[in-house]
């Protein structure tokens, strides 16, 4: 276990659901953070919050899906903490739709930019630093990188792409003393179901998540937390998410089935 107090660290996604909750989960535990997210308003409430918790935060406004924000965020985040030693890429966006039924493939290259080549770009700057510090890249996937999921086409392969990218990355960092942490959780109430890009290309704009009925954002942040501090190769939330890489292998039609029940129950 390593202590995670004056750790400095990137966190994209900030602003909202799971990201939110972990930077308040990182900041009780007095970590340095770079809080990074579109909306500069709600970064600036949730650094406030992450100074009264004990940690140190700074907002730093950035669009994941462009380039020069991500270059200018590992910037802004060495410039303030003088270095870093964890970067946690976790901005994500989703869609709810049949491949078949959808009227614009636009979403295809939206989910591609902020889910994976977002993640790549932000690498690219963060790595010299955390080679420097022996650092974490920590990437928030999803069971749909690790299994086929109906209504997610573009969504389950943006996470394929990433879960690949950051796999491979591992081995050839294996002599740095950078470790690599892929986080796939199960479905987590936050904004990211309302926010889904429909059929007609916008915004659901209300869940259609049970959500009581699956993990809380801040109980999913405290587990992310904990392998942080392991330094975990792989972090799987569910007993259908862990028992899913078996199956995929023994029985791969029963995990389709799974994931075509998992997608119906939550209509
Ligand atoms: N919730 C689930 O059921 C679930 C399950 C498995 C995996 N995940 C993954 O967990 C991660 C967090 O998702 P969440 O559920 O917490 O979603 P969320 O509540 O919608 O939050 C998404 C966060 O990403 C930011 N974001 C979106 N587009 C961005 C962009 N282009 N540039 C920078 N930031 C951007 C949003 O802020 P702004 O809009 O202000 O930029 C927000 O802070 C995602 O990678 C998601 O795929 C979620």
């Amino acid at each position: 276990m390593r202590d995670l107090a004056g750790k400095r660290i990137i966190l994209t996604g900030a602003s909202e659901g799971i990201g939110r909750a972990l930077a308040l989960e990182l900041a009780r535990r007095r970590a340095r953070i770079a809080l990074a997210a579109r909306d500069r308003d709600r970064l600036e409430s949730l650094a406030q919050e992450c100074r009264a918790l004990g940690g140190e935060a700074v907002a730093v406004p950035t669009d994941i899906g462009n380039q020069q924000d991500c270059e200018w965020l590992a910037q802004e985040a060495v410039k303030a903490f003088g270095g870093l030693d964890i970067v946690i890429h976790n901005a994500g966006i989703t869609m709810w739709s049949r491949f078949d039924a959808l009227q614009d493939f636009e979403i295809f290259d939206t989910l591609m930019r902020v889910n994976y080549l977002g993640p790549v770009h932000l690498t690219a700057h963060t790595l010299p630093h955390l080679k420097q510090s022996a650092g974490l890249i920590v990437a928030v996937a999803s069971l749909a990188g690790m299994t086929g999921v109906p209504e997610r086409s573009g969504y389950a392969a943006s996470k394929h792409a990433m879960i690949g990218f950051f796999d491979s990355l591992r081995i050839e960092l294996a002599a740095t003393g950078v470790d690599v942490t892929v986080i796939a959780p199960d479905f987590v109430v936050s904004e990211i179901h309302k926010r889904a890009i429909g059929a007609n290309g916008e915004p659901l704009g209300d869940s259609p998540m049970q959500q009581s009925k699956i993990m809380t954002a801040p109980e999913c942040a405290a587990q992310i937390a904990r392998a942080i501090e392991r330094r975990q190769r792989l972090l799987l939330m569910s007993t259908r998410g862990k028992l899913g890489r078996w199956l995929k292998i023994l029985a791969p039609s029963v995990i389709d089935r799974i994931a075509a029940r998992a997608i119906r129950d939550r209509h």
